[in-house]
Protein backbone atom coordinates (compact mmCIF):
# COMPACT_ATOMS: atom_id res chain seq x y z
CA UNK A 1 0.00 0.00 0.00
CA UNK A 2 1.46 3.29 -0.94
CA UNK A 3 1.56 6.31 1.73
CA UNK A 4 -1.40 8.12 0.26
CA UNK A 5 -3.79 5.48 0.32
CA UNK A 6 -2.47 4.69 4.02
CA UNK A 7 -3.55 8.01 5.22
CA UNK A 8 -6.89 7.87 2.64
CA UNK A 9 -7.71 5.13 4.46
CA UNK A 10 -7.41 6.88 8.31
CA UNK A 11 -9.42 9.71 6.90
CA UNK A 12 -12.46 7.11 5.88
CA UNK A 13 -12.08 6.21 9.60
CA UNK A 14 -13.49 9.53 10.70
CA UNK A 15 -16.83 9.82 8.56
CA UNK A 16 -19.92 9.31 10.69
CA UNK A 17 -22.59 7.96 8.83
CA UNK A 18 -25.23 11.52 8.40
CA UNK A 19 -22.13 13.74 8.38
CA UNK A 20 -21.75 16.60 5.65
CA UNK A 21 -17.92 16.66 4.28
CA UNK A 22 -16.15 19.43 2.96
CA UNK A 23 -13.91 17.55 0.24
CA UNK A 24 -10.80 18.95 -0.93
CA UNK A 25 -9.72 18.47 -4.23
CA UNK A 26 -6.14 16.67 -5.66
CA UNK A 27 -5.15 12.82 -6.30
CA UNK A 28 -4.86 12.37 -2.33
CA UNK A 29 -8.77 13.28 -2.19
CA UNK A 30 -10.03 11.01 -4.96
CA UNK A 31 -8.14 7.90 -3.57
CA UNK A 32 -10.10 9.07 -0.08
CA UNK A 33 -13.15 9.23 -2.59
CA UNK A 34 -12.66 6.01 -3.75
CA UNK A 35 -12.14 4.23 -0.48
CA UNK A 36 -15.20 6.61 1.16
CA UNK A 37 -17.07 4.95 -2.01
CA UNK A 38 -16.93 1.68 -0.95
CA UNK A 39 -17.52 1.85 2.65
CA UNK A 40 -20.60 3.69 1.66
CA UNK A 41 -21.62 1.13 -0.38
CA UNK A 42 -20.79 -1.72 2.54
CA UNK A 43 -22.11 -0.11 5.10
CA UNK A 44 -25.50 1.73 3.30
CA UNK A 45 -24.03 4.77 4.61
CA UNK A 46 -25.63 8.72 3.66
CA UNK A 47 -22.40 10.87 3.47
CA UNK A 48 -23.02 14.69 2.15
CA UNK A 49 -20.51 16.73 0.69
CA UNK A 50 -19.75 20.08 -0.32
CA UNK A 51 -17.00 19.70 -3.45
CA UNK A 52 -14.59 22.17 -3.59
CA UNK A 53 -13.44 21.63 -7.44
CA UNK A 54 -15.61 20.12 -10.60
CA UNK A 55 -12.82 17.28 -10.03
CA UNK A 56 -13.97 16.34 -6.21
CA UNK A 57 -17.68 17.10 -7.59
CA UNK A 58 -17.38 14.34 -10.04
CA UNK A 59 -15.78 12.03 -7.90
CA UNK A 60 -18.27 12.52 -5.02
CA UNK A 61 -21.05 11.66 -7.57
CA UNK A 62 -18.96 8.17 -8.75
CA UNK A 63 -18.54 7.95 -4.71
CA UNK A 64 -22.28 7.73 -3.59
CA UNK A 65 -21.71 11.24 -1.61
CA UNK A 66 -24.54 13.28 -1.96
CA UNK A 67 -23.66 16.52 -3.40
CA UNK A 68 -25.46 19.62 -1.34
CA UNK A 69 -24.18 23.37 -1.24
CA UNK A 70 -23.47 26.00 1.49
CA UNK A 71 -27.01 27.25 1.31
CA UNK A 72 -28.35 23.91 2.40
CA UNK A 73 -25.57 23.49 5.09
CA UNK A 74 -23.34 26.18 5.88
CA UNK A 75 -21.83 24.61 8.68
CA UNK A 76 -19.79 21.26 7.51
CA UNK A 77 -19.22 18.43 9.89
CA UNK A 78 -15.41 17.72 8.39
CA UNK A 79 -13.32 18.72 6.01
CA UNK A 80 -10.72 16.08 4.01
CA UNK A 81 -8.35 18.04 1.86
CA UNK A 82 -4.99 17.11 0.72
CA UNK A 83 -1.28 19.74 0.73
CA UNK A 84 0.88 20.66 -1.06
CA UNK A 85 3.46 21.59 1.82
CA UNK A 86 2.88 21.11 5.55
CA UNK A 87 5.24 22.45 8.53
CA UNK A 88 5.32 22.08 11.76
CA UNK A 89 2.48 24.21 13.27
CA UNK A 90 0.18 22.98 10.73
CA UNK A 91 0.17 25.46 8.23
CA UNK A 92 0.00 24.75 4.75
CA UNK A 93 0.17 25.76 1.27
CA UNK A 94 -2.60 24.21 -1.07
CA UNK A 95 -3.78 25.13 -4.40
CA UNK A 96 -0.79 23.10 -6.68
CA UNK A 97 -4.54 21.95 -8.36
CA UNK A 98 -6.12 25.81 -9.02
CA UNK A 99 -8.69 24.34 -6.33
CA UNK A 100 -7.86 26.93 -3.67
CA UNK A 101 -10.34 29.26 -2.94
CA UNK A 102 -13.27 26.74 -2.89
CA UNK A 103 -11.09 24.79 -0.77
CA UNK A 104 -10.30 27.29 1.71
CA UNK A 105 -14.07 27.98 1.79
CA UNK A 106 -15.38 24.31 2.45
CA UNK A 107 -12.32 24.48 5.11
CA UNK A 108 -13.37 27.57 7.33
CA UNK A 109 -16.68 26.15 7.03
CA UNK A 110 -15.36 22.71 8.53
CA UNK A 111 -16.02 22.22 12.72
CA UNK A 112 -13.09 19.88 12.07
CA UNK A 113 -10.08 19.88 9.01
CA UNK A 114 -8.08 17.57 8.18
CA UNK A 115 -4.99 17.34 6.15
CA UNK A 116 -4.07 13.63 4.54
CA UNK A 117 -1.22 14.01 2.69
CA UNK A 118 2.39 11.58 1.60
CA UNK A 119 5.11 12.94 4.66
CA UNK A 120 7.43 13.83 2.19
CA UNK A 121 5.33 17.35 1.94
CA UNK A 122 6.45 17.60 5.86
CA UNK A 123 8.84 20.88 5.84
CA UNK A 124 9.88 22.64 8.98
CA UNK A 125 9.02 26.10 7.23
CA UNK A 126 6.78 26.68 4.57
CA UNK A 127 9.23 27.50 1.51
CA UNK A 128 6.86 26.20 -1.84
CA UNK A 129 5.31 28.99 -4.23
CA UNK A 130 2.33 29.98 -2.73
CA UNK A 131 -0.51 30.12 -5.63
CA UNK A 132 -2.88 33.46 -5.74
CA UNK A 133 -6.21 33.47 -7.89
CA UNK A 134 -6.54 36.78 -9.04
CA UNK A 135 -9.71 38.14 -10.87
CA UNK A 136 -8.22 38.49 -14.71
CA UNK A 137 -9.01 42.29 -14.69
CA UNK A 138 -7.02 43.14 -11.52
CA UNK A 139 -3.64 40.68 -12.75
CA UNK A 140 -1.23 43.37 -13.71
CA UNK A 141 -2.04 45.41 -10.70
CA UNK A 142 -1.91 42.39 -8.55
CA UNK A 143 1.33 41.11 -10.09
CA UNK A 144 3.28 44.29 -9.11
CA UNK A 145 1.99 44.67 -5.69
CA UNK A 146 3.08 41.22 -5.06
CA UNK A 147 6.46 41.71 -6.21
CA UNK A 148 6.61 44.85 -3.98
CA UNK A 149 5.96 42.62 -1.32
CA UNK A 150 9.22 40.55 -1.83
CA UNK A 151 7.19 37.25 -4.28
CA UNK A 152 8.52 36.15 -7.78
CA UNK A 153 4.95 35.99 -9.59
CA UNK A 154 4.19 33.97 -12.60
CA UNK A 155 1.20 33.62 -14.34
CA UNK A 156 -0.22 29.72 -14.48
CA UNK A 157 -0.18 27.74 -17.91
CA UNK A 158 -2.88 25.43 -18.99
CA UNK A 159 -1.84 22.18 -19.67
CA UNK A 160 -3.98 21.20 -22.86
CA UNK A 161 -5.06 24.59 -23.11
CA UNK A 162 -2.82 27.60 -24.83
CA UNK A 163 -2.77 30.60 -22.51
CA UNK A 164 -3.08 31.26 -18.46
CA UNK A 165 -4.93 28.19 -16.32
CA UNK A 166 -8.95 29.70 -15.75
CA UNK A 167 -9.99 27.96 -12.52
CA UNK A 168 -13.02 26.96 -11.51
CA UNK A 169 -13.96 30.57 -10.60
CA UNK A 170 -13.14 31.88 -13.84
CA UNK A 171 -10.19 33.65 -12.41
CA UNK A 172 -6.29 33.54 -13.23
CA UNK A 173 -3.32 31.78 -10.81
CA UNK A 174 -0.27 33.62 -9.85
CA UNK A 175 2.47 31.24 -8.31
CA UNK A 176 4.29 32.93 -6.14
CA UNK A 177 8.06 32.38 -4.35
CA UNK A 178 8.57 34.42 -1.37
CA UNK A 179 11.77 32.10 -0.01
CA UNK A 180 11.37 30.58 3.29
CA UNK A 181 7.65 32.14 4.84
CA UNK A 182 8.92 33.35 8.44
CA UNK A 183 5.37 34.59 9.57
CA UNK A 184 2.51 32.30 7.57
CA UNK A 185 -0.42 33.94 9.08
CA UNK A 186 0.88 37.29 8.30
CA UNK A 187 1.29 36.58 5.00
CA UNK A 188 -1.54 35.32 4.09
CA UNK A 189 -4.03 37.85 5.48
CA UNK A 190 -1.39 40.82 3.49
CA UNK A 191 -1.61 39.01 0.20
CA UNK A 192 -5.69 38.90 0.79
CA UNK A 193 -5.75 43.01 1.30
CA UNK A 194 -4.69 43.74 -2.18
CA UNK A 195 -7.33 44.01 -4.34
CA UNK A 196 -8.20 42.33 -7.06
CA UNK A 197 -6.47 39.13 -5.34
CA UNK A 198 -9.73 36.16 -5.07
CA UNK A 199 -7.80 33.79 -2.42
CA UNK A 200 -4.45 32.56 -1.57
CA UNK A 201 -3.08 29.13 -0.62
CA UNK A 202 -1.48 29.79 2.42
CA UNK A 203 -3.96 28.02 4.85
CA UNK A 204 -3.76 28.65 8.94
CA UNK A 205 -6.82 27.01 9.92
CA UNK A 206 -6.17 23.25 9.70
CA UNK A 207 -6.71 21.20 13.42
CA UNK A 208 -5.50 17.66 12.24
CA UNK A 209 -2.89 16.19 9.48
CA UNK A 210 -2.31 12.91 8.80
CA UNK A 211 0.88 12.16 7.15
CA UNK A 212 2.04 9.15 5.44
CA UNK A 213 5.52 7.27 5.83
CA UNK A 214 6.47 3.62 4.38
CA UNK A 215 6.57 2.50 7.45
CA UNK A 216 3.06 3.63 9.08
CA UNK A 217 0.92 7.07 9.44
CA UNK A 218 1.44 10.02 11.93
CA UNK A 219 -1.07 11.87 13.35
CA UNK A 220 -0.65 15.71 14.29
CA UNK A 221 -2.57 17.82 16.35
CA UNK A 222 -2.57 21.93 16.81
C1 LIG B 1 -5.66 21.51 -5.04
O1 LIG B 1 -5.79 22.83 -5.42
C2 LIG B 1 -4.62 21.37 -3.99
O2 LIG B 1 -4.76 22.22 -2.89
C3 LIG B 1 -4.44 19.94 -3.52
O3 LIG B 1 -5.21 19.67 -2.39
C4 LIG B 1 -3.00 19.78 -3.22
O4 LIG B 1 -2.30 20.21 -4.38
C5 LIG B 1 -2.63 18.35 -2.89
O5 LIG B 1 -2.78 17.57 -4.01
P1 LIG B 1 -2.30 16.06 -4.08
O6 LIG B 1 -3.14 15.30 -3.10
O7 LIG B 1 -2.57 15.66 -5.50
O8 LIG B 1 -0.85 16.01 -3.73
Amino acid sequence: MNEKEMVAIEAVKLVKDGMVLGVGSGTTVAIFLKKLGERIREEEMTVYGVPSSYQSHFLCIEAGVRVVDLLEFPELDLCIDGADQIDENLNCIKGGGGALTREKVVSQASKRFVIIAEGRKFSKRLNSQVPVEVLPFAYGYVKRKLQEMGGICTLREGKGKLGPVVTDNGNFILDCNFGEIENPRELEVEINEVAGVVENGIFCNVDEAILGYPDGVKFLKR
